[in-house]
């Protein structure tokens, strides 16, 4: 894709000696496209989680990347220094993680740990810090961010917490959020409220979103294009760049599911809509606009152990 925000391309990731097989990522190919909303989705093991934290430049020292390459905007993100990624880490690319209670600080209160991403960069003045909390607070639909911004995380509930971290992610306006498997522990209702806002928010500044996901369902919510990871391989397909989802190809068994899911996730939502009396917003009906895309990748490149 040409003019691709981000680009992986045919990536290995090895894990440690012992393991049961020798990469946790295999030629492992995607891209995103600014304003692009990207959905990796794949069973458990299949190596998501490690791709996003190759992209972060968080793999623990056991794991490293053997071959491939990560473009930011053309530059180079894989082999970098820890001191050149603290640069861009929050800034230019931000992480909402799948469990809220372990990544926040359990001993700083949220509002300090928002305020900590804009000092790390430098950015704000004090003053105007505390102004971006409240307005953080508020954007992603917390209640009373005067108060709320003294409390401690454990004071919150799953999905309040999941949308501080959002507002954490979001605090220095970066070009990508990656999101990895944010509604997981959530519970159906969080998880459409949660689904929703990435999706506003996603609207409103047009960045550019990953989403990783093993439920199918939540592909069909909220996929402009989908990424297929498999166990075993650990790889994922390239992404069919500016494919008309009308016309590009849907992968049989992932357009069963996904219809399946979405079908069961649409009568979920009428349920909950009932119960609340509370008509469905339209735009959290199933998309239908998943694209599969290749499950093996045409690289000449092969990992190197
Ligand atoms: N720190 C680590 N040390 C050793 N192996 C690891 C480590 N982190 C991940 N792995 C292995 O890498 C593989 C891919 O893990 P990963 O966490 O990326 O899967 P995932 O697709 O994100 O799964 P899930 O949907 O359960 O989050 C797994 O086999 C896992 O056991
Ligand atoms: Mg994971």
């Amino acid at each position: 894709m040409n003019n691709a925000l981000l680009e992986v391309r045919d990536l290995c990731v090895a894990l440690p000696s012992g393991a049961d097989r020798p990469f946790a990522v295999k030629n492992v190919s995607f891209s995103l496209a600014p304003g692009e909303i990207l959905c990796i989705v794949g069973e458990s093991g299949s190596g998501k989680s490690v791709s996003a934290n190759a992209i972060m430049g968080l793999l623990p020292d056991a794991m490293k990347p053997k071959a491939g390459s990560i473009l930011f905007k053309g530059n180079e993100l894989l082999h970098q220094t820890e001191e050149q990624r603290l640069s861009w880490r929050g800034k230019d690319i931000g992480m909402i993680f799948q469990e809220p209670m372990s990544a926040l600080n359990p001993i700083m209160r949220v509002g300090e740990q928002i305020a900590e991403v804009m000092a790390e960069h430098g950015t704000h003045s004090d003053k105007a810090r505390q102004a971006r909390v409240l307005e953080l607070l508020a954007f992603v639909g917390l209640p009373d961010p005067e108060r709320l911004r003294h409390s401690y995380p454990f004071r919150l509930s799953g999905g309040q917490r999941q949308r501080v971290m959002i507002a954490m992610a979001l605090a220095l306006e970066p070009a990508i959020v990656i999101a990895d498997e944010p509604t997981t522990a959530l519970d159906v209702t969080t998880q459409a409220q949660i689904l929703a806002l990435i999706k506003r928010i996603q609207h409103a500044m047009g960045m550019g979103v990953i989403f990783i996901t093993h439920d199918f369902g939540v592909v069909a919510e909220i996929a402009d294009r989908s990424s297929h990871g498999e166990r075993n391989t650990g790889r994922a397909g390239a992404g069919a760049a500016g494919a008309e989802p009308a016309t590009a190809s849907v992968h049989p068994a992932l357009d069963r599911r996904s219809s399946a899911f979405a079908r069961r996730r649409t009568k979920v939502w009428f349920r909950c809509s009932i119960a609340s009396g509370k008509k469905p917003a339209k735009d959290l009906y199933p998309c239908q606009r998943i694209v599969r895309q290749e499950a093996h990748t045409t690289s000449s490149q092969q990992c190197q152990l």
